[in-house]
Parts: structure tokens; sequence; C-alpha cells
């Protein structure tokens, strides 16, 4: 033929070349398992919106946690849910705080299992945003940033005492990557990694996290710290001033509809890079696979290669215990 041909294409059929060629891998030890914890004993409570994620106790959360490090899943994320909800959030942090119990009991059964944590408010206060209220100039209820960055600060500490491998602040209050820094240093905790929320977006995505996190916000969105979907430039600011105050690795959220953004930032630094493949992507799998209309596993495995390959070093997503039963 006088055309050249594209001959490795056709050779793919067969799996051996396939997989010497892949110019992405996706393995189990690049994801990250997040996990709802709530108070009680021996729950395991199905999350309707969220088929196969559950909120589970301290104490069975424990069993999770051992089942997922021998399947090879190297790390997990931390939600709580409260016993009561405030307007300060004074669970996020109290004694006893539910995520603290569950970082102790994950530790007791499977202790080189990375256990993560989110560090925000909305799961804790009553109002259901991520930071303190206050009324602004007009009155109008709005999120107090400083104050909120105390809060932050605070509920970090107690999970980096309670033994949390690394804090994941993903308020998107302006500071709080610097503030907590400053914070688990000064209590000795100089080699507890933040891995900061860095270009968050205001998402549809999250609907079904909100249900499992029982966090709606009461009044108003989350517009006002959360970033605009239209901006990729302002993105790259916000990840260079996490960067700035000490953040050790970046995240981009949600994954799907931002891979863009997340090439730019595998372009523009050289910090590992984390992706949350978010609730709502999730569950929009979940829903076609339930009438049948799209494979789930193939549909999972291809957006996890996707978001690989856009520059991600770590996924976060509900698919990794499936994913590693699925190698
Ligand atoms: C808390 C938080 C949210 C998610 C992770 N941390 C919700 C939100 O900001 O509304 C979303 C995760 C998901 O949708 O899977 N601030």
């Amino acid at each position: 033929m006088e055309f050249p041909i594209t001959r490795l294409r056709r050779l793919r059929r067969d799996a051996v070349i396939r997989r010497m060629t892949a110019e992405t891998t996706v393995t189990t030890g690049h994801l990250i398992m997040p996990l709802f914890v709530r108070p009680g004993t021996g729950e395991k409570r199905p999350i309707p919106s969220m088929p196969g994620a559950f909120q589970w106790s301290p104490d069975t959360i424990a069993e999770e946690a051992k089942e997922l490090a021998g399947l090879g899943v190297p790390a997990v994320l931390l939600f709580g849910i409260p016993e009561h909800k405030d307007s300060t959030g004074s669970e996020a942090d109290s004694d006893g705080a539910v995520v603290c119990r569950a970082i102790e009991s994950i530790k007791r059964a499977a202790p080189d299992l990375w256990v993560i944590t989110d560090v925000c408010l909305c799961e804790y206060t009553d109002h259901g945003h991520c930071g303190v209220i206050k009324p602004d100039r007009r009155g109008r209820p709005d999120v107090d940033n400083d104050a909120t960055l105390e809060r932050l600060a605070s509920e970090s500490l107690a999970h980096a005492q309670a033994g949390a491998d690394m804090v994941a602040p993903s308020d998107m209050m302006d500071g709080r990557v610097g503030h907590i820094r400053t914070e688990l240093d000064g209590a000795g905790f100089c080699d507890t990694p933040i891995m900061a929320y860095s270009a968050k977006y205001a998402s549809a995505f999250y609907g079904p996290f909100r249900d499992a996190a029982e966090s709606p916000p009461q009044f108003g969105d989350r517009r006002t710290y959360q970033m605009d979907p239209p901006n990729a430039r302002e993105a790259i600011r916000e990840m260079e001033l996490d960067l700035a105050e000490g953040a050790d690795i970046l995240m981009v959220k949600p994954a799907l509809a931002y891979l863009d953004v997340l090439h730019r930032a595998s372009i523009e630094f050289d910090t590992p890079l984390a992706a949350y493949n978010v609730s709502g992507e999730y569950s929009m799998v979940k829903a076609a696979a339930a009438q049948g209309w799209i494979d789930e596993k193939q549909a999972a495995i291809e957006i996890l290669t996707a978001i690989r390959r856009a520059g991600a070093s770590l996924i976060l997503t509900y698919w990794a215990k499936d994913f590693a039963r699925w190698r």
C-alpha cells in the first residue's frame, strides 16, 4: 500500500499489544474511596440517591475499611454526619466527633489504609452552608470567611489528633489552607499533608451527595464561595494561591465537566493533582445502568481512564471498591 497505515490500531485486537501501548493506566492504587459516617452502632444505611453507597457508623466502617484495604484500595476520604446540627457546626470538632471516632476505629482495623478527612462545615451546620453565617451590610445572611477559618483549623486539628493521615478542606474559603497549615504545624503535625479542594465549582453534580450528607443549603446557594463554571483561568489562580499557602495536593472538582481545567492544571503545576469524580457523575451512570441503557462497568472504567488521561494523579471515586473487584 502506498499510504501510511495505522497498523498498530488494528493490532490492538490483541490484548497484549493493547496493554503495551496504552498511554494511560488506571489502577486501584490511584483511587480513593469516599465514605460517610454517622453516629450509632451497627449502621449500614443505603443512600437512595447513590446506589451502592452507605452511611456507616464508627464500628461498621472499620469492617468496610478492612475490606477495602484487602482489595488494595490505598485510601478513604471520610465525611461526617452529626447527631445535631447547629449554626456553627459544633459537632465538627467536638469531643467524640463522629469522624474522629471513625478514624480511630479504622486505624485499629486497617492500620495501613490512609485515612483522609473532608474538612468543611456544611454537613454540621443547620443552615447547610460551608461556613459560619453573619449578616452582610444589607442585613442578608452571608458566609463569614474569617470566622470560618478558625472553625476549619480547629476541625483539621481534631482530625489530625484522632489519627488522620491527611486533611482535605472542601469549603473554598479564602486563606484556609494557610490557616490550617499554621494550626497543624503549631500543634506538631508538620507531617500531616493538606489536599486542597482548590478548583471547586458550584455544580449541580453534587445533588446526590447533599442527600447522602443531609446537607442542602437552607437558603441561597454556594456561588459566593465556590467557582463559576464558565471560568478556567480563575481555577489556575485558585490553585496558585492554595499552593503558596502550603497545599500538598491540588484538587479539581467535579471531574467530568472540568477535564479541561484538570488538563490545564497538569501542565501548569508539578504537584500531584486529584480529581473528584463526584456523586452526580456516579449516580447518572447508576441510574442509566439500572434501566439497562448503559453498561456500568465499561462506562466507569472509561470515565476513570479519561480523568487520568486529562492529568489526574489520584481520583476520588465511589467506584473505588467496584473497580478493585473488576480488576
Ligand atoms: C462539602 C463537600 C461537598 C462534596 C464534597 N465535599 C458538597 C458541596 O460542596 O456541596 C461533594 C461530593 C460529591 O458530590 O460527591 N463541602
